[in-house]
């Protein structure tokens, strides 16, 4: 029996085996550098029957560092690391990106260069709590608003990351502008009040993200480059009260790019986070509503199972969907999916930080 979501697509440069994404997800795991651990290696080789691997953030800098033990690519022995996950998963016949990132205000002054504040597009402090590096919780600083010059330099630390990524042998990047991260707190008002030609307009808000974009297509072919957005995420930033004009204005410049896929993340509709039980409406839908102007492949993640991932693949409003959370707890989530298998329970105490508990001993199905 053969369903949608078991057969290959084309994205960008690459045909996907399936449809089913290992979404990219944190386990601050490297604990020597900040460079991946061995057992990494084995994580994501054992998650190779996916589609496509997205690998976790990394920051592409130590500035873009935020939480414990998250791995980086900006160092030799960094990029080392990665080579040998890139090796085992293509030895497994998978296909892995790596999603760069920087953090911005959503850090602490404990990870930056000589202790000094973490840098935003203005001095507002986000809402919430960073992670120290012991794993203990603070309230987000006040950031410092970065000067024009030091945009510059982000700019050219994402240059020379994807440069590393090449190195280390991904399939291509994934560009981190989700998740209350450096590039949406630089899209939303709520957290950029700039004056200068990086905030007020849309175009002024979203000019880092394309510089970024625009920097990272001197390294790579546009078909194996991606970028995810969240334009409804409420988690380390307060709710931007009109997603759409900012959001749009970037789907709609993006087109023009073509892109391996756009990476949208849909928290709003599907997967409240209180607890509350949602219908799932593909009306409602951001990936929906750009339908009609971004015709390039689009990944779409949060909250779905297999009967929703297949009714947005069906509706053409996706390629592709991406798992997070029975992507940690399921090494073959993309076999028990197409075979109508359970995935396995996810335990989240082992989510961040440990070593192989909860990480690399969840069973694969035994038949
Ligand atoms: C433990 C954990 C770590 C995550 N790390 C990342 C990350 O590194 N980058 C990112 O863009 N999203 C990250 N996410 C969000 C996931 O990629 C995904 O969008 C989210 O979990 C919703 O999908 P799900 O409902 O299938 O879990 C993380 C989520 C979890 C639970």
């Amino acid at each position: 029996m053969s369903n949608i979501l078991e057969t290959p697509i084309q994205i960008g440069a690459y045909t996907l085996r399936n449809k089913v994404v290992m979404a990219p997800l944190t386990r601050m795991r490297s604990t020597g550098n900040f460079a991946q651990p061995e057992l990494a290696v084995e994580y994501y080789g054992q998650r190779a029957g996916a589609g496509l691997i997205i690998a976790e953030a990394t920051q592409i800098s130590q500035q873009g560092q935020g939480y414990p033990n998250t791995p980086g690519i900006y160092t030799d022995e960094q990029i080392e690391a990665y080579k040998k996950i890139t090796d085992k998963v293509h030895e497994e016949g998978g296909t892995i990106f790596l999603q760069l990132w920087h953090v911005g205000r959503l850090s602490f002054k404990d990870y930056q260069p000589n202790n000094s504040l973490p840098v935003a597009p203005s001095a507002l402090a986000a809402p919430g709590h960073a992670y120290l590096p012991d794993f203990s919780r603070a309230d987000y600083e006040t950031p410092r608003e970065l000067t024009v010059a030091e945009i510059k330099e982000i700019v050219e630390d994402y240059r020379q990351a994807a440069i590393n990524a090449k190195e280390a042998g991904f399939d291509g990047v994934e560009i981190h502008a989700a998740n209350a991260y450096l590039l949406e707190q630089f899209l939303k008002t709520v957290s950029n009040q700039r004056t200068d030609e990086y905030g007020g307009a849309v175009e002024n808000r979203a000019r880092l993200l394309f510089e970024v974009l625009d920097t990272i297509l001197t390294v790579w072919d546009n078909s194996k480059i991606a970028l995810r957005i969240s334009p409804f995420n409420v988690s380390g930033i307060a709710p931007e009260p009109d997603p759409y004009s900012i959001y749009d204005y970037v789907v709609k410049r993006l087109a023009d790019y073509k892109l391996a896929y756009l990476h949208v993340i849909e928290n709003k509709e599907i997967d409240p986070g209180n607890g509350a039980t949602v219908t799932f409406d593909t009306d409602k839908l951001y990936i929906k509503h750009i339908s009609d102007f971004y015709t390039s492949p689009v990944i779409v993640a949060g909250g779905f199972d297999k009967d929703k991932a297949e009714t947005v693949i069906e509706k053409g409003y996706a390629s592709a969907v991406a798992f997070g959370k029975n992507y940690i707890s399921t090494p073959d989530l993309a076999y028990r999916l197409v075979n109508d298998l359970e995935p396995n329970a996810f335990d989240r105490a082992t989510f961040y930080g440990g070593g192989a508990k909860g990480y690399t001993d969840y069973p694969f199905y035994k038949v």
